[in-house]
């Protein structure tokens, strides 16, 4: 029998989003629908960097978390020093807490850092240890962290920082580069794509965003790995700016040229810090700065997400660094949103919404769940012609369910589902049998 197509129109309901309040909200184009609804509508991802100690002691931060971000990344929790703190020891208490928050919430989590020149633990670095020891021991690290979370961490950041600033070619103090030369990165690279060959393997770095000496040393770098065969995918731009930063058509010439080595970006850490106290001009300035990254990554094909290093002003590296500096990011301390806020949430509006995707649905007892990406807010399924009341699976956020419409569709049917967005896009086709 030909396949019958049929469709109900069925309301998309994600938890990512707290109400249909929200999802109206968003479609509405009214402010209270956090900045992920928006993102998710647009095959993007908006995120923050997450300190544990306020995640785990403070309501209002996994409050925000929550409703503004669709990807996450650890501040420290998974760094070197945090979570190999002895030579047979490993501590997971704060990596685990975070893949089962962003698990629980259908967020994307970074993977932030492998291999780094910092926060690294004495045991390593005051170790004397061969070449083939060093290796060894970047290895273990590297496949016991990647395997744990395997499927969990959207993007690692491989190796951080490792070209030099104020020389060209490679940083020489890193404990990596002098224990087992410049083939660290090829190999931190390899250990991780065996480790989880589907994560994205991202190099990350500061002040190499444009077309100047250190980013031409980055481009140098990348291509030479892709030469070499190296499993890498993109490139990271911490963006750590002030409030005179602009977006110039050599970042837009980097981002094409990394895109022509076939590789993604993403902006990693993006916080703009500004001098304190900061006056309300001084905040509109740093939301203009925060609307042109979010514009330029946006518009550019390869860009793939927006993460903020915090999102509260309660709690930034900035001022410990960056003495009489500070209100970098987007929330006060009182987590109010600031000017720059709204910013984002403009230049996510203006940007056009992607068509959405139904990446799986399944039939359960009398159920459908269905699961995919770009939904949004007010987004609807369509199947078998009628609308079903809908709710939000409490498991897996990221999905709906549609109660009894195997009454509708005799089982045995090929059925075809649609997504449409709020704008009218339309997914592709996607077909299952009911069993
Ligand atoms: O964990 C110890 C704690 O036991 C001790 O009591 C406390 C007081 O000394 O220090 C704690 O370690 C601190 C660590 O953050 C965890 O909170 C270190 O002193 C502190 O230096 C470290 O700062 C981090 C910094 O990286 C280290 O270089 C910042 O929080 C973090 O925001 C910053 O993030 C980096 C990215 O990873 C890479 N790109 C640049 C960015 C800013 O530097």
């Amino acid at each position: 029998m030909r396949p019958i197509i049929l469709f109900v129109v069925v309301v998309v309901s994600l938890l990512g989003w707290p109400s249909a309040a929200a999802r109206r909200a968003a479609r509405d184009g009214r402010a209270d629908a956090g900045l992920q609804a928006w993102a998710r509508q647009r095959d993007f991802y908006v995120g923050a960097a997450v300190a544990m100690q306020p995640f785990k002691d403070e309501r209002a931060y996994q409050e925000t978390l929550k409703r503004e971000f669709n990807v996450c990344v650890a501040e420290n929790a998974f760094k070197f020093d945090s979570v190999h703190p002895a030579k047979d020891r490993y501590n997971f208490a704060e990596t685990d807490a975070l893949v089962a928050f962003t698990q629980a919430n259908g967020m994307k989590l970074r993977g932030h850092t492998l291999v780094w020149h910092k926060q690294l633990p004495a045991w390593l670095t005051q170790g004397s240890y061969s070449r083939a020891e060093a290796v060894s021991l970047l290895k273990d690290h590297i496949t016991t962290l990647v395997k744990r979370y395997q499927g969990k961490i959207w993007a690692w950041d491989v190796v951080n920082e490792a070209v030099a600033e104020d020389e060209a070619g490679l940083r020489k103090n890193s404990f990596w580069y002098q224990k087992i030369g410049p083939d660290y990165l090829k190999l931190a690279f390899q250990f991780a794509h065996e480790a989880d060959p589907n994560a994205l393997l991202y190099y990350n770095d500061f002040s190499a965003e444009d077309t100047g000496r250190k980013s031409k040393d980055v481009y140098n770098l990348v291509r030479e790995l892709k030469r070499q065969g190296v499993p890498l995918h993109g490139v990271g731009w911490q963006m750590h700016v002030d409030g005179d930063f602009k977006i110039k058509p050599a970042h837009r010439d980097n981002a094409r040229r990394l895109a022509e080595l076939g590789l993604e970006i993403s902006i990693t850490e993006l916080d703009v810090r500004m001098p304190l106290p900061l006056t309300p001009t001084a905040a509109t300035r740093q939301a203009a700065v925060y609307r042109d990254v979010a514009d330029f990554c946006l518009r550019q094909p390869n860009c793939k997400a927006l993460v903020l290093w915090g999102f509260t002003d309660k709690h930034s590296w900035i001022p410990q660094v960056f003495p009489g500096a500070g209100d970098a990011l987007i929330f006060d301390a009182d987590y109010r949103p600031k000017p720059a806020y709204a910013t984002l949430q403009q230049s996510l509006q203006a940007a056009g919404t992607s068509a959405p995707k139904v990446t799986s649905a399944a039939l359960n007892g009398e159920h459908l769940t269905v699961r995919g990406d770009n939904f949004g807010p007010g987004a609807q399924v369509l199947i078998n012609w009628k609308r079903q009341r809908t709710e939000s699976d409490k498991q897996s956020p990221a999905a709906l369910l549609v109660r009894k419409v195997a009454t509708l569709i005799n089982p045995g049917r090929q059925v075809t589902l649609q997504v449409q967005n709020a704008d009218g896009k339309l997914s592709p086709e996607y077909n299952f049998t009911l069993q």
